[in-house]
């Protein structure tokens, strides 16, 4: 067992969830039994994130670039969510989790947009864990709206250029103050032993600690999370002092 410390837990976890086309290829099984087990795995690690204590978990479900796929899987992981927040959100208002989606997710299929929205509005007033599922997100995108939105103040004559601070810009983001009002993640996680961050938050990246691991994402355990966090907590963070 892995030895915690429970006043260095992080608040926010990120998780970009890696490889479960590669789990599936490995047992022979199609691409979406691998996004399946991936789903169960993502439900275990809400459990465990909110049993550490941690305040916010973001997952990485769906990039703005994963439109490149089929549309078999595309449509695919779609199904599964909308079946992961029906089954599961019972569960999720018992255990007191709020959901939130980063990224703008009005372009995925009817049913699932639906069935998220459901979900949001449900468990909007509970108070523990705060679940933020990246949908259709990309840093790059996000930036990009942001940019887009400040410019048009500046254009109505609203706030000035010089108004323009790195708060400010914080707050537009997904993460900001009139959206999922989330901090900065202490720590990133990828999975799958890939070693990039894929357009997953460019901006509040800035001072992330990051932990590779290479389990395939079906196969992440509470186990191989407690060693991902007694990583992060051996690190020292300096945010540039000495
Ligand atoms: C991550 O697993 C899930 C999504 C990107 C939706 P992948 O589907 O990318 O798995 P690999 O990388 O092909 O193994
Ligand atoms: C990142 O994984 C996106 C998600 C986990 C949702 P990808 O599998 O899409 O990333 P690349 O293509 O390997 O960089
Ligand atoms: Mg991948």
């Amino acid at each position: 067992m892995t030895e915690l410390i429970k006043e260095r837990m992080p608040k926010h976890v990120a998780i970009i969830m890696d490889g479960n086309g590669r789990w599936a290829k490995k047992r022979g099984v199609p691409r979406l039994a691998g996004h399946r087990a991936g789903m169960e795995a993502m439900k275990k690690a809400v459990n465990h994130s909110d049993a550490l204590g941690i305040k916010y978990l973001t997952v990485y479900a769906f990039s703005t670039e994963n439109w490149k796929r089929s549309m078999e899987e595309v449509s695919g992981i779609f199904k599964l969510l909308v079946t992961f927040v029906n089954r599961d959100l019972r569960e999720l208002i018992d255990n007191n989790v709020k959901v939130k989606v980063l990224g703008d997710y009005s372009s995925i299929p009817d049913a699932s947009l639906k069935a998220l929205e459901k979900t949001i509005e449900d468990t909007k007033d509970n108070t523990g864990l705060q679940f933020n599922i990246a949908l259709n997100y990309g840093g790059r995108d996000e930036i990009r709206r942001a940019v887009e939105a400040i410019g048009e103040r500046c254009a109505n004559g609203e706030i000035a250029p010089e108004d323009i601070t790195e708060e400010l810009i914080g707050s537009y983001m997904w993460t900001g103050s009139e959206h999922a009002d989330a901090p900065d993640p202490e720590l990133i996680i990828r999975t799958s032993g890939e070693y990039r961050l894929s357009n997953f938050l460019l901006w509040q990246s800035a001072y992330s600690e990051f932990v590779f691991s290479d389990v395939l994402w079906p196969d992440f355990t509470d186990e191989e999370y407690d060693r991902c966090i007694a990583d992060y907590q051996s690190r020292e963070r300096r945010f540039g002092g000495r």
